[in-house]
């Protein structure tokens, strides 16, 4: 704020020149749900600290989830929807024709989120595995309203069995807390579905090549179909050229799209945001733009 040095003020999203602020005595915040549960203050409230919130400005919270019903859209329009990425098993080669084809064919015949597994476990097209020691398949709640996708697991997850374990997979937690989704929670209005784009562990957590891409499309397009989100957050350039056939995560973040028939909206992956601490307001942003999206289309 302009002449009070010492005041760190965090934009909200959505729209430009928002702002929030942290309420009297640290715990409550004005952008912050009344309904959240204490758990989810103190966590909503650790994300505004990793933001760099650093004192209190009000003492009356502000609802600018209000603010926002009554000036500009929650939710921004959906930019052109492209289809699911068909392109990668275009470009791809023979082998990874044969491949793609081979996991078209799996996955169709998968009519269970149990059975998908077995057809990904019993798939041996993919170079990948051979290396890896698990089959990440997923966590969290089938069914929940919020799917998200990340890229490739790395050694902690491989380690675990279990998608987004590690550091950043710690962040993420901490990220969807703050908007009261959980990876644990039972109730489908809160919970989060969690998978990755491949689901072995890369040689030295390379990205995976266009090839591996394309022949994990068809178990991942089931794996949405099964699932069944309301909407599906892609963290990261894999998931975003994988279900939309476009890269360039940092300018497309937080611009909403459709994949599937379903609403997609993009995010920086957790990792980078580790890596670029500054992003974390873009990523709140984001978060309150679902946050935004699930209340206004449910
Ligand atoms: N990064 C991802 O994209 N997925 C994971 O599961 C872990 C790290």
């Amino acid at each position: 704020m302009p002449g009070r040095p010492g005041l760190t003020l965090i934009e909200s999203a959505p729209g430009p020149n928002k702002r929030f602020t942290a309420g009297a005595g640290g715990h409550s915040l004005a952008a912050m749900d009344t309904d959240l549960t204490f758990r989810a203050d103190l966590a909503a409230l650790a994300w505004q600290m990793e933001l760099g919130a650093d004192v209190a400005l009000g003492e009356t919270p502000v609802n600018r989830y209000e603010t926002v019903a009554a000036g500009a859209p929650a939710v921004p329009p959906f930019a052109v929807a492209r289809p699911a990425a068909a392109a990668p098993a275009a470009a791809a080669g023979p082998d990874s024709a044969v491949a793609v084809r081979a996991a078209t064919e799996a996955a169709a015949q998968a009519h269970s989120l149990e059975a998908l597994r077995g057809a990904l476990a019993a798939f041996e097209h993919c170079e990948v595995k051979r290396g890896a020691k698990s089959l990440v398949f997923a966590d969290g709640l089938p069914g929940a309203q919020v799917m998200v996708v990340g890229e490739a697991p790395g050694r902690d997850e491989d380690l675990a069995g279990r998608p987004f374990v590690g550091r950043a997979g710690q962040l993420l937690d901490r990220m969807f807390a703050a908007i009261g989704l959980s990876r644990t929670a039972q109730d489908p209005v809160q919970a989060l579905y969690i998978t990755n784009v491949m689901v072995w562990r890369p040689p030295q957590n390379r990205d995976p090549t266009p090839d591996e891409v394309a022949m994990m499309l068809p178990f991942l397009q089931r794996h949405i179909a099964l699932a069944d989100p309301k909407v599906i957050v892609v963290m990261g350039n894999t998931p975003l050229s994988a279900l939309l056939g476009v890269r360039g995560i940092t300018r497309l973040r937080g611009q909403w799209n459709e994949a599937l028939g379903k609403p997609v909206l993009p995010m920086v992956h957790p990792a980078y945001l580790l890596r670029n601490p500054v992003a974390k307001r873009e990523a709140w942003a984001d978060l309150l733009s679902l946050k935004a999206h699930l209340r206004t289309r449910s």
